[in-house]
């Protein structure tokens, strides 16, 4: 936390911070979705028409302009996400309802962290008369998988190339990472008009690993009007119209693009056949894959493989692999039994809930 943070917060704590005489105040912190009506959720709508002060940035607050009429606004700009925070609690030291508007969700790249750091700097806590509610919007890497197919149906995660508060050899080290594991991958914040030569090294980063023709998805102001979709390859996505409107969608090693979607198949054709509906040799239906963690303990065990030689195998830590190997056979898992894991855990034929 910074110096002019400290002051501002330690000044704005030592009054009033649970004032009896005046009613309680409420920081909503609301993610508005990508930016149209319609996929703005009922709570959004009816928080910020709860609120009597909006706060946000500029571009945010003119998403939802037909909704404030009449109330208190207040315009920050992109780098006063600390500002946004102190204000929405001064606001509600004074008894205010706040909506502290972020684009798709507060708690995705966006508001509801600092909000957090600048009421706890304040000596606030859950227990204290101001209340904070966050009502959660649909993140761009759900309004955008939704405009190009289903490119998230697998393990995938989000990894921002800003460098503004994050330095590079920590998201060089995640993007390496995501990308040697093979997630389908969301990038945030990928290009501004100073930020032109971290989507070039992720690009890099991620051909060490990926194939060139890995399927890539770029869509720009999602469910606004001048939404682009464009889809392209990890060698060439660089080419692509990319800005700090855009999210760029990186799919994994079965990602495929057919008829215009981008697909990341959850598994089934690795289980079952999928014209006749039964499972290939060696499978079970409603059971771990013959290569799930049972599995892989009989193959491990009975490999005569060092630990060393398996860790380089499977690319994990040879300290991991040397416990498991140590570790008592698994026993039979009761609750594998297909009927009994679809009533206590609601899991289906691909292994997860739906
Ligand atoms: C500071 S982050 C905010 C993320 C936001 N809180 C969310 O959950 O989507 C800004 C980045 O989100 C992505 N983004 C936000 N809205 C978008 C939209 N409508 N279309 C495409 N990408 C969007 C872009 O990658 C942009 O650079």
């Amino acid at each position: 936390m910074n110096d002019a943070m400290n002051t501002t917060m330690n000044a704005a704590s030592n009054d009033a911070n649970n004032d009896a005489s005046k009613k309680p105040g409420k920081i909503m912190l609301v993610g508005i979705g990508p930016g149209s009506n319609d996929h703005l959720t009922a709570r959004a709508r009816a928080a910020i028409a709860e609120a009597d002060t909006i706060i946000g940035y500029v571009t945010y607050i003119r998403l939802v302009t037909d909704l404030i009429e009449g109330k208190e606004i207040i315009k920050k700009s992109m780098t006063e996400e600390l500002d946004r925070a102190i204000e929405a609690y001064e606001r509600a030291k004074q008894g205010k309802k706040v909506a502290l508007v972020s684009s798709g969700d507060a708690g995705v790249y966006g508001m509801a962290g600092p909000t957090f750091e600048v009421l706890f700097q304040a000596g606030w806590t859950p227990d204290s008369a101001i209340e904070v509610e966050i009502v959660p919007g649909a993140s761009a890497l759900n309004t955008c998988a939704a405009l190009v197919g289903a490119p998230l149906t697998h393990d995938f995660c989000a990894i921002s190339l800003s460098d503004l508060l994050t330095p590079w050899p920590v998201i060089a080290r995640r993007l390496n990472a995501a990308a040697d594991a093979d997630f389908v991958v969301a990038l945030y914040n990928p290009k501004s008009g100073r930020r032109t030569r971290q989507i070039q090294e992720a690009r890099r980063l991620f051909l060490a690993h990926r194939r060139p023709d890995t399927p890539v998805a770029i869509v720009k102001s999602a469910y606004r009007p001048k939404q682009r979709i464009e889809f392209t390859t990890l060698d060439k996505m660089t080419e692509c119209d990319i800005g700090m409107l855009s999210t760029v969608l990186i799919g994994n090693s079965s990602t495929f693009v057919r008829d215009g979607l981008m697909v990341t198949p959850r598994g089934y054709a690795s289980k079952y056949d999928v014209e006749s509906g039964g499972t290939h040799a060696g499978e079970q239906a409603g059971r771990s894959l013959s290569t799930g963690l049972n599995g892989w303990l009989e193959t491990i065990r009975s490999s005569g493989k060092t630990p060393d030689e398996l860790a380089t195998q499977y690319g994990l830590p040879a300290s991991y692999i040397a416990e498991t190997l140590a570790a008592e056979t698994m026993a039979e898992n009761p609750a594998e039994n297909p009927e009994t894991d679809q009533e206590n855990d609601g899991e289906n034929a691909a292994g997860a809930s739906t």
